[in-house]
């Protein structure tokens, strides 16, 4: 028996209908409502565009990246995030022709090689959106306000908190980062072997090691939202005085620093209850240098991304199982010459836009009918022996248990004369 892989979970009946489906038509509704557009870009990249676009020295592009040789001797990577192919793409399709603000978002699944535990999975799926092409803060908090929105009022999780910063810009940052591994270097006894790697290479990610002793030495440095220059400031003092304005809640977190390269100034993660250490259902921020490192003209942008396992994961907790609920109608039929009709009403069915079944698998009708009440449909066509003679299917309600007598010929407009659960696909 050969089994699926480490931290690539599958994902089975009845989770796609019940949460995985319902997640994304809820999304989807709610990013058009604010009128962002659908890209879908390749599952693979470039390995040069995360490099570059994600930063050498973080985590991702360290560690975590599936890089493979194509046949073509190419180095392809699968894509751990959704902003660098985004933007990519951006840059190669004249910019979307949509004049200066471009809004997208995309649905789907991306890898990432980490240690699988709870809510963290190597190939796992996000929502993002991306608005590209200005630089105010009204992008920032309308792009924040939509996430709330999805969270807390579309999706109803509970425990929904956003934690907000602002990290900076290429003008006050390299300062503050300075400073604060000034004073890091100062403390290295008491950082962990991982802290002293960053303390090198990125010692910003210091402020988000687990390590108590780290936090610790961490609870007196500098922090970012002291070191911002003047713009940058008046910026973030904005992005909160709009977002009280829409009645969204906030906790700043100057702690808050975000595992990709690519952000400045405004940065922010939405975390909910119930997941444990794996808490952050979403993140994002502005990242107004991206598209020129990846050697597109300077253009601000900002975006954030949803963990769809960690939603899921919190609304199953919140609504609990719950019973399947019956939908379609199950076409049940007593014999061979019944069988031919069962075919042909089914078929109708469908084409009128019916969800519908039929006996596959060669049952008797006594157990057609036991499968057709157990099996959660809304209602089972009989076709015996009787009714074949008189030309008229049984109908029975399952929910009610009550039938009634309907010809052939008006079943079809039978069904359409009920509630329109019967026909949800
Ligand atoms: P990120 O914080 O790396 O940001 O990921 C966003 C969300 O994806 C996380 O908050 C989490 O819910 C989910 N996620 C990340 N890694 C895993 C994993 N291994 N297993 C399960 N869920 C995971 C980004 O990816 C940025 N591209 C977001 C963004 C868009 N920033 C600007 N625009």
């Amino acid at each position: 028996m050969i089994q699926g892989v480490r931290g690539a979970p599958d994902i089975v009946p009845p989770d796609g209908k019940a949460f995985w489906q319902r997640l994304e038509a809820t999304a989807r509704a709610l990013l058009e409502s604010y009128d962002y557009e659908e890209i879908r870009t390749p599952v693979f990249e470039r390995t040069e565009l995360f490099v570059r676009g994600i930063g050498e020295g973080t985590d991702i592009v360290e560690k975590e990246m599936y890089t493979f040789q194509d046949k073509g001797g190419e180095s392809l990577t699968l894509r751990p995030e959704g902003t660098a192919p985004t933007v990519r793409a951006y840059l190669e399709h004249g910019r979307f022709r949509k004049g200066s603000l471009a809004k997208v978002y995309y649905v789907g699944p991306m890898f990432r090689h980490e240690r699988p535990q709870a809510g963290r999975f190597r190939q796992f799926h996000q929502i993002g959106a991306e608005a590209i092409g200005v630089a105010g803060p009204q992008v920032d908090a309308e792009v924040i306000e939509m996430l709330d929105h999805l969270l807390r009022h579309a999706l109803h999780l509970p425990g929904v908190l956003l934690h907000l910063n602002s990290i900076g810009d290429a003008a006050c940052r390299p300062a503050f980062r300075e400073r604060f591994a000034a004073y890091m270097r100062d403390r290295k006894d008491e950082l962990c072997p991982d802290c002293h790697v960053r303390l090198e290479k990125n010692p910003l990610r210091i402020m988000d090691c687990k390590n108590g002793r780290c936090q610790a030495a961490v609870a007196g440095a500098p922090k970012a939202a002291d070191h911002l220059c003047e713009p940058c400031r008046a910026h973030f003092v904005r992005v909160r005085d709009l977002l009280q304005a829409v009645s969204v809640p906030y906790a700043l977190n100057d702690r808050l620093v975000r595992g990709l390269d690519y952000y400045t100034r405004t940065a922010f993660e939405f975390t909910a209850s119930g997941l444990g250490a794996q808490n952050a259902v979403a993140g994002g921020g502005r990242y107004d240098g991206l598209i020129e490192t990846i050697g597109g003209p300077p253009t601000p942008a900002i975006g954030f991304a949803v963990g769809m396992e960690r939603v899921i994961h919190c609304m199953k907790q919140a609504e609990g199982a719950g019973p399947v609920p019956r939908r379609g109608i199950y076409v049940a039929n007593a014999d061979e010459v019944a069988a031919r009709k069962a075919v042909e009403v089914a078929h109708d069915l469908r084409l009128a836009g019916f969800r519908a079944a039929t006996n596959l698998e060669g049952r008797k009708l006594s157990r057609q009918l036991g499968h057709a009440d157990g099996g959660s449909y809304l209602y089972c066509v009989i076709l015996g022996e009787r009714e074949m003679q008189q030309g008229e299917a049984t109908v029975r309600d399952l929910t009610s248990g009550t039938q009634e007598t309907v010809p052939f010929a008006e079943l079809t407009a039978w069904f359409k004369a009920r509630p329109a659960e019967v026909a949800a696909p």
